[in-house]
């Protein structure tokens, strides 16, 4: 049956998504959801539409919701560009902005769909080892035709500094995606840059801050040349009418949406101090997430004992990341809940 499939998937592992466990007892910490529901205006959207309507294929150019996007971000709605998901914008961009023979380049740890993107699209990927903290470390003569770079970094949680960013995105001769996923939960943005620059794109998703990771809405801000090179190579409808009214409402409900991210920093903050206390490493994050390093256990072996217990963090296997988990920040009853599964473990392992 292989004769029928391309070489380079044959070879390839493909994406692993974090864990859905079926049972609605597991504390799900390990795929970076919001632990609240969306905006009630979004219940209310949805309980509206008519099936009816469903007849019908959606606006494929996504006009009332980028013209929303275009409002809340101060931009032309030229200068966005919808889809199924941030997922679905960064695998357009491999193929609009790459040739056969270029070459994609990301950071090292970062968004591990990165890597797979490249050998779909079957070119070569420049990885860019981090520094020992995890902190930025790009050489000065680094080529790619496509930098993809999560900022706020995941798994790492940190924010690289906008200086930086800038003089790279200044230096590149390819194009740059800002994968700005975490970036409500983060001090400052970038989207100036994109807005600035013929050769950035900001990517945004409703799948954290807006708890609406089910729904599938990822944006892209940038220059009108950048959006309508996507525009061209789209799913003529990419985007269902379901996910277009409830979006629309989601992103007219800015109060409800940082309200949440006040709640998720403040759960978030508390939960560092507390690992601290225990004796982990706590990296300073920017997003819903931590990323840290337990003390006496390895971190395989924490994750393991803690999925025994119904609680799913992530851990990524490989040199740079297996020495670290990365948690997700829940409602302070799992964060409780969490902490009081590490105290345990942690002493049946000091005296078994
Ligand atoms: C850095 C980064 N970019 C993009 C995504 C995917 O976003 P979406 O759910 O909109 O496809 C994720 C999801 O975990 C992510 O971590």
């Amino acid at each position: 049956m292989s004769a029928y499939i391309k070489r380079a998937v044959l070879a390839m592992q493909g994406y692993m998504p974090g864990e859905q466990p079926a049972d609605p007892g597991v504390i799900k910490l390990n795929t970076n959801e919001n632990p609240y529901p969306p905006s009630p205006a979004v219940r209310k959207v949805l309980q509206g539409i008519q099936a009816e309507t469903l007849r019908l294929y959606p606006d494929p150019l996504g006009r009332a919701l980028r013209r929303k996007i275009a409002e809340l971000h101060k931009c032309s709605s030229d200068s966005v560009f919808v889809g199924n998901g941030a997922d679905e914008i960064l695998a357009l961009c491999t193929r609009a902005f790459v040739e056969n023979e270029g070459a994609i380049g990301f950071f090292e740890p970062s968004y591990s769909l990165y890597p797979v993107l490249a050998q779909i699209r079957g070119v070569r990927s420049l990885p860019v080892a981090l520094g020992p903290d995890f902190e930025w470390a790009m050489p000065a003569s680094y080529r790619a035709n496509l930098f993809l770079m999560t900022t706020p970094n995941a798994p790492t949680g940190i924010q690289y500094p906008k200086a930086k960013i800038r003089a790279f995105c200044a230096r590149l001769r390819g194009v740059v995606v800002l994968d700005e996923a975490y970036v409500d939960f983060a001090r400052e943005h970038c989207l100036d840059l994109a807005l600035a620059r013929p050769n950035v794109l900001a990517l945004r998703t409703l799948s954290k801050s807006y708890a609406l990771a089910g729904l599938r809405l990822g944006y892209a801000v940038g220059s009108p040349a950048l959006i309508a090179a996507l525009f061209k190579i789209k799913d003529s409808y990419n985007v269902n009418r379901l996910t277009q009214a409830a979006a629309l409402a989601a992103l007219g409900d800015q109060t409800y949406m940082r309200k949440l991210v006040e709640r998720i920093k403040k759960t978030r903050n508390w939960t560092a101090t507390e690992l601290k206390r225990l004796g982990f490493c706590v990296f300073p994050s920017e997003t819903n997430f931590l990323w840290v390093r337990p003390p006496r256990l390895k971190a395989h072996e924490l994750f393991s004992r803690l999925r025994a217990r119904n609680i799913l963090v992530r851990h990524f296997p490989g040199k740079r990341t297996q020495d670290y988990l990365r948690i997700t920040i829940g409602t302070p009853d799992q964060m409780r809940a969490l902490l009081s599964a590490v105290r345990i473990i942690s002493k049946k392992d000091c005296f078994p």
